[in-house]
């Protein structure tokens, strides 16, 4: 079993030099979700993701020596410039839960800057971005450090790793185009403890793939990833879930591989609605979806009926609908989606995305 723990990462704090590291890690949307899980987040079933590229964080992580190091982690944390207390202690507790990977950070006094590329509560979950952005900064300063991280795949293997430990769907943030997560016989190097890339073998139909995020509400949403991840465990459709989605992942797979778009938008479209419907049978159940996501949901899939278009749709954990299609429709699906869909958006809010590169240090 891998094991990140290293005592040996300790530093001379008299010789530290202060310094900064900053990273920009996008989002990334699940075609087969990730929902369910054991132990220390690992997945119940695989899943597999579009890398995002304008919904973004971005993380600066700085960093000295300590005065006082009897105390544990200590670090202030300050989002969109303004000192953020929620995020302080919540990422407090997280670097106190991996101080047996990076010892190091007890000895530091750590600051954390960062802000996300759309608007604050847009509704568009930024625990992926987040966690990702912050891992890599984490894995940057132990190379920084130790020297310990200098090759690419023992880096990213490492980030992906550290990502998934603060929020699961963060660890295929990691790698650019498409991610896949958990164990499957049908992917050589697959695990559950992080992600891996998975471009190679992807028809070019799928490489320049727009989703374009509509914000139908940008309230909070009234139950946590967390809290519905449990949910599952007394779920009596979760069996028969998990082993559905891993027969959707092998047929994804196939999809991807040979460009078949239709069967892409079929998997993709009956995933969004299956994690709905999973949270509509939870008990007590929980409805995410709002009015308008239904109304953009038929006004999709009629325009697709009537216009023979590749467009599709898929859901996060939330009310918000990506819109899916190949670059090559762009020109007829663009008007569409600005003239019909959103107006049924909150203040018209929407942000345009594709499959992106993956993160970049700044
Ligand atoms: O990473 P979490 O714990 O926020 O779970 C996210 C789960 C979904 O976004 C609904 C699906 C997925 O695979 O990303």
């Amino acid at each position: 079993m891998l094991n990140y723990d290293n005592p040996k990462l300790v530093i001379e704090t008299a010789k530290l030099e202060p310094g900064s590291i900053t990273w920009r890690s996008p989002s990334n949307l699940a075609i087969i979700k990730y929902w369910g899980k054991y132990g220390l987040q690992l997945p119940k079933n695989p899943s597999i993701s579009f890398t995002l590229e304008n919904a973004f964080t971005q993380t600066t992580l700085e960093y000295a020596p300590k005065v006082n190091l009897e105390q544990g982690i200590e670090l202030e944390f300050f989002f969109h410039d303004e000192p953020n207390e929620a995020f302080q202690k919540k990422t407090t507790g997280f670097l106190e839960r991996l101080s047996g990977i990076f010892p190091f950070l007890r000895q530091l006094k750590l600051t954390i800057r960062t802000q996300n590329s759309f608007p604050h509560s847009a509704g568009i979950a930024s625990s992926a971005s987040g966690m990702s952005a912050l891992a890599l900064c984490l894995c940057s300063l132990e190379d920084e450090l130790f020297s310990s991280l200098n090759e690419d795949e023992a880096f990213d293997q490492k980030a992906s790793f550290v990502a998934r430990l603060g929020s699961g769907s963060a660890c295929r943030s990691i790698f650019g185009t498409l991610a896949i997560w958990g164990e499957s016989s049908d992917v050589e190097g697959s695990s559950n403890l992080f992600a891996i890339p998975y471009d190679e073998q992807i028809h070019d139909n799928f490489k320049s793939f727009h989703d374009d995020i509509l914000i139908v509400s940008t309230g909070e949403k009234g139950v946590s990833s967390t809290a519905g991840h449990a949910l599952m465990e007394e779920n009596p459709f979760a069996q028969p879930r998990y082993l559905q989605a891993r027969q959707r992942f092998s047929l994804l797979l196939t999809a991807l591989q040979k460009g078949d778009l239709d069967a892409f938008g079929k998997v993709t479209e009956n995933e969004a609605l299956t994690l709905h419907a999973l949270m509509m049978a939870s008990n007590p159940s929980y409805i995410l979806m709002r009015p308008n996501t239904l109304k953009l949901i038929e006004l999709i899939r009629a325009y697709r009926r009537e216009s023979k278009q590749p467009v599709y749709f898929s859901l996060d954990a939330g009310p918000n609908l990506h819109v899916l299609y190949p670059e090559g429709v762009i020109h007829e699906v663009r008007p569409f989606i600005e003239s019909e869909l959103v107006p049924f958006c909150e203040e018209s809010l929407w942000l345009p995305d594709w499959i992106g590169e993956g993160p970049v240090q700044i």
